[in-house]
């Protein structure tokens, strides 16, 4: 996080580019504004749309999927195609909303308790319940309505316009499923797979495997014939990111925190891995860090491996950024677990609401929107600039600094 220099001790630290999202479930609209994207950067609303798209996709999505085309209505922040330096803000319509105008209107009218869809029975897993206490609603509608991945589509469209400014620079975040359930892919993945995968109209599992995606996929069909739900793991890939953003100095600036934050603050992800963090916590040292080499011809250091996924001491060191998201199985059953009617205190079975049963690879997709966000971040408050043209000049400089190291 870049501190602004003016700031006085004890203020709250100014990120440089910052983004909100606001919207609910089945309101009428998704809202995001991103703001300190320099100028001159290019943007295509149907680049936009197709992370939108990308974010709806797989084997195992519910029945609103099928309701919603999302589309990317930016109402300001961007002139004949490019940033122009201004707060972006987007609209992103939910189609359901009309369906739900009357349980949810903004104005209270007479009668309208009768139209509500109250959620008295909290479902294990969600913020149902403890929502309910702390915002005191006996009715958890209001907490499930923005606690829902739904939010994520306005994550999808941030990312989408930081990964714009990042393709300035040939950094490119990508994602792939790498488990569900039990079934795991079982070899390593290059780039080049994952910019094919990306490219695909059809999305199944989101592997790059096809056998390994036959055996994910039989594990989502036993959840779907057995009324259960199933989680994974997804793996964000960063491509061609310099050496040097984020850093060692303090605890906030360093880039693997942040991205662990920014991975874990997606709905239903309980773990992050950043590299082969698990193998490498069974394993002796010496079989872990990856080891450095200097190419004398090349002028350049290279590395033995990447297992250490891109970072050390917080900074990225020019391999590839490897972080996966572990999600854990989505908390609404068709059977229903055991809780309590918040009305009467007795034993109950679970609300359900139509309901995804694997969410993997659209989590893949938010986690490349999360990804590229933080590194987004990271980059403008390592090169600045408040036009694309400044900070091509200031990444140049910095590019040429490595060169002669
Ligand atoms: C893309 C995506 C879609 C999701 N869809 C659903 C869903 O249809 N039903 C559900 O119960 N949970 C769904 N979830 C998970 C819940 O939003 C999440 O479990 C809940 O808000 C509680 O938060 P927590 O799991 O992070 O503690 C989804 C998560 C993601 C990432």
């Amino acid at each position: 996080m870049r501190i602004a220099r003016e700031t006085v001790a004890g203020a709250i630290p100014r990120i440089m580019l910052r983004f909100e999202t606001a919207g609910e479930s089945h309101g009428e609209c998704l809202v995001v504004t991103l703001t300190g994207l320099p100028a001159g950067i290019p943007v295509s609303v149907d680049g936009i749309d197709r992370e939108l798209w990308r974010r709806q996709q797989g084997y195992g999505r519910g029945g609103r999927m099928k309701i919603e085309t999302d589309h990317a209505n930016i109402v300001s922040g961007v002139r004949h195609s490019r940033t122009i330096g201004s707060p972006i803000a987007i609209l992103i319509e939910n189609k359901d909303w009309k369906n739900w105008t009357e349980a949810l209107p903004i104005e209270d009218v007479d009668g309208g308790e009768d139209k509500k869809k109250p959620v008295t029975r909290p479902r294990p897993g969600h913020a149902d319940l403890a929502g309910a206490i702390k915002y005191n609603f006996q009715d958890a509608r209001y907490i499930l309505e923005r606690a829902s991945a739904r939010e994520t589509t306005a994550r999808v469209a941030a990312g989408a316009l930081a990964k714009a400014l990042l393709k300035e620079f040939d950094i490119g975040v990508l994602s792939h499923v790498i488990q569900v359930g039990t079934a795991r892919l079982q070899r390593s993945v290059n780039w080049d797979e994952l910019v094919s995968l990306s490219q695909k109209n059809e999305v199944l599992l989101g592997c790059v495997d096809r056998e390994a995606e036959q055996r994910m996929k039989q594990v989502v069909d036993v959840a779907y014939r057995t009324g259960d739900t199933v989680g994974g793991v997804f793996e964000v890939v960063a491509h061609n990111v310099p050496p040097g953003l984020g850093s060692h100095i303090t605890w906030d600036t360093r880039l693997d925190g942040r991205l662990a934050q920014a991975i874990v603050s997606m709905q239903a992800v309980k773990g992050v891995e950043i590299g082969f963090a698990e193998e490498g916590a069974a394993a002796f040292g010496s079989q872990v860090q990856d080891t450095i080499h200097y190419n004398k011809q090349g002028r350049e250091f290279t590395r033995g491996a990447n297992r250490a996924g891109g970072l050390e001491g917080g900074i990225s060191n020019g391999q590839d950024i490897l972080v996966r998201g572990l999600l854990k199985p989505i908390s609404t059953l068709r059977r229903p677990l055991e809780s309590v009617d918040l009305a009467t205190r007795e034993t109950a079975k679970a609300a359900y609401e139509r309901s995804d049963i694997c969410v993997v690879p659209a989590a893949g997709v938010i986690g490349e929107a999360m990804v590229a966000l933080v590194l987004a971040q990271a980059f403008l408050e390592k090169f600045g600039g408040d036009s694309l043209e400044e900070t091509k000049r200031n990444y140049r400089g910095y590019r040429e600094q490595v060169k002669n190291f």
